[in-house]
C-alpha cells in the first residue's frame, strides 16, 4: 500500500460548506483530523501553533474563515486575525515539518473593473474588509509557505450550511417578489466540486512524489502559488436565482414560487462593496491540474437533486 495512505490531513472549518465536503471527499487519501473551532482557534496563534505541533500533518488543508462579509466591515479586527494572520502562522508552521499547504481565497480580492474574467496575475484591488484580509491572508501564506496552493473561488454553495441558493429558496417559497441583484457577474461554485477538485490536486502531487525522486514537499512546491477554481459559465445573481426556479419548475410545473425582480447592486445597498466582475478565470488550473470545475447548471441540478 501507497505510504501516503493513512497518512495525517489536517482539514480546518470543517463545519463550513467547504470543510464539511472536504472531510469527505479527502477520506480516501487519508486519516482526516478536523479539529473543532475550540481545539484549533484561528483568532490565536497559540492554538494554531499547538494544534499542528501537536498532530504533525502530512497535508494542511485551511477551510477555515472569517466569511460574514457584511458583518467584516464592523469587524475589521477579528476578520484581520483570522483571514489574515492564521495562514502566515498556519504557514510557519506547516513549514517546520515540510507540510504543504491548501487555502482558500476568494473573487473579492479585485474590484471588478476588468472587463474580462480575471486571471491570476490581474492586479487586486478588494473593495471591502473581507477581500483585504483575504488578500492579505494570501500574503502572508506565501511568505511564510514554499508549500503552499491557493484556490481563489467564488460564490460557493451547496445543499448546507450559510449560502445565496439555501437563502433564495426558502424565501422564494415565502414570498410573492423577490428583488435580487443583477448586475454582478460571477459564477456559482458547488463546494463539493471544489473539495474533489482538491482530492485531485492532492492526489496527483503524491502521484507526482511517490513516481518521482523526490519529497513530497519539493512536489508541492513545484506546484505553488495562485489558482483560480470557480464553476465553469457565468451568470448574475438574478441569472442563478431563474434558473434555480427554471429547474424546480421542470420537476413540478404546479410549483408556487417567487417572482424574481431583477434589481442593480446600486438599488441594493449592503455595508460592504462588492464587485460587479467576480468572473475567474480557471484555464490555469485545467493546464496545470487537468481540472475542469463543473458548470453551474450542472452542479444546481445536484444540489436541487439533494434538497429535494
Ligand atoms: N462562501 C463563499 O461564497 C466563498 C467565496 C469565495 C471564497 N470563499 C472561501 O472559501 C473558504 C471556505 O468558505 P466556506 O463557504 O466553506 O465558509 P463557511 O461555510 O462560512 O465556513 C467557515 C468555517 O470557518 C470556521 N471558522 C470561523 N472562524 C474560525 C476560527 N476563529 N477558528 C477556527 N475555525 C473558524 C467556521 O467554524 P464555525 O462553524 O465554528 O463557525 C466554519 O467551519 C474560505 O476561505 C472562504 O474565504 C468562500
Amino acid at each position: 500500500m501507497p505510504s501516503h495512505l493513512f497518512s495525517r490531513i489536517l482539514v480546518t472549518g470543517a463545519s463550513g460548506q467547504v470543510g464539511s465536503q472536504l472531510v469527505r471527499a479527502l477520506e480516501p487519501l487519508g486519516d482526516v483530523v478536523a479539529p473543532t473551532r475550540a481545539e484549533l482557534d484561528l483568532s490565536s496563534d497559540a492554538s494554531i501553533r499547538r494544534c499542528i505541533r501537536a498532530l504533525q500533518p502530512r497535508w494542511i488543508v485551511n477551510a477555515a474563515a472569517y466569511t460574514a462579509v457584511d458583518q467584516a466591515e464592523s469587524e475589521p479586527a477579528l476578520a484581520h486575525a483570522i483571514n489574515a494572520e492564521a495562514p502566515g502562522i498556519i504557514g510557519e508552521e506547516a513549514e517546520a515539518i515540510d507540510a504543504p499547504v491548501i487555502h482558500f481565497s476568494t473573487d473579492y480580492v479585485f474590484d471588478g473593473t476588468n472587463a474580462t474574467p480575471y486571471l491570476e496575475t490581474d492586479p487586486t484591488a478588494p473593495l471591502n474588509v473581507y477581500g483585504a484580509s483575504k488578500l492579505a491572508g494570501e500574503s502572508a501564506l506565501r511568505q511564510s509557505c514554499r508549500g503552499s496552493l491557493i484556490f481563489r473561488t467564488s460564490w460557493v454553495y451547496g445543499a448546507t450550511g450559510k449560502n445565496f441558493l439555501r437563502t433564495f429558496l426558502k424565501l422564494a417559497h415565502e414570498r410573492d417578489q423577490l428583488r435580487i441583484v443583477a448586475d454582478q457577474h460571477g459564477a456559482p461554485t458547488w463546494s463539493r466540486d471544489l473539495a474533489s477538485l482538491i482530492a485531485h490536486v492532492i492526489a496527483q502531487i503524491e502521484h507526482e512524489a511517490a513516481t518521482e525522486p523526490v519529497r513530497l514537499i519539493y512536489a508541492a512546491r513545484y506546484h505553488r502559488g495562485i489558482y483560480h477554481a470557480a464553476g465553469s459559465g457565468e451568470t448574475t445573481w438574478a441569472g442563478f436565482a431563474t434558473e434555480a426556479l427554471r429547474q424546480l419548475a421542470e420537476r413540478d410545473p404546479s410549483i408556487n414560487l417567487a417572482t424574481i425582480i431583477p434589481i442593480t447592486t446600486a438599488e441594493y445597498p449592503t455595508p460592504a462593496a462588492r464587485p460587479l466582475n467576480s468572473r475567474l478565470d480557471c484555464s490555469k488550473l485545467d493546464r496545470t491540474f487537468n481540472y475542469n470545475m463543473m458548470d453551474w447548471h450542472n452542479s444546481l441540478h445536484q444540489v436541487l437533486d439533494e434538497l429535494a
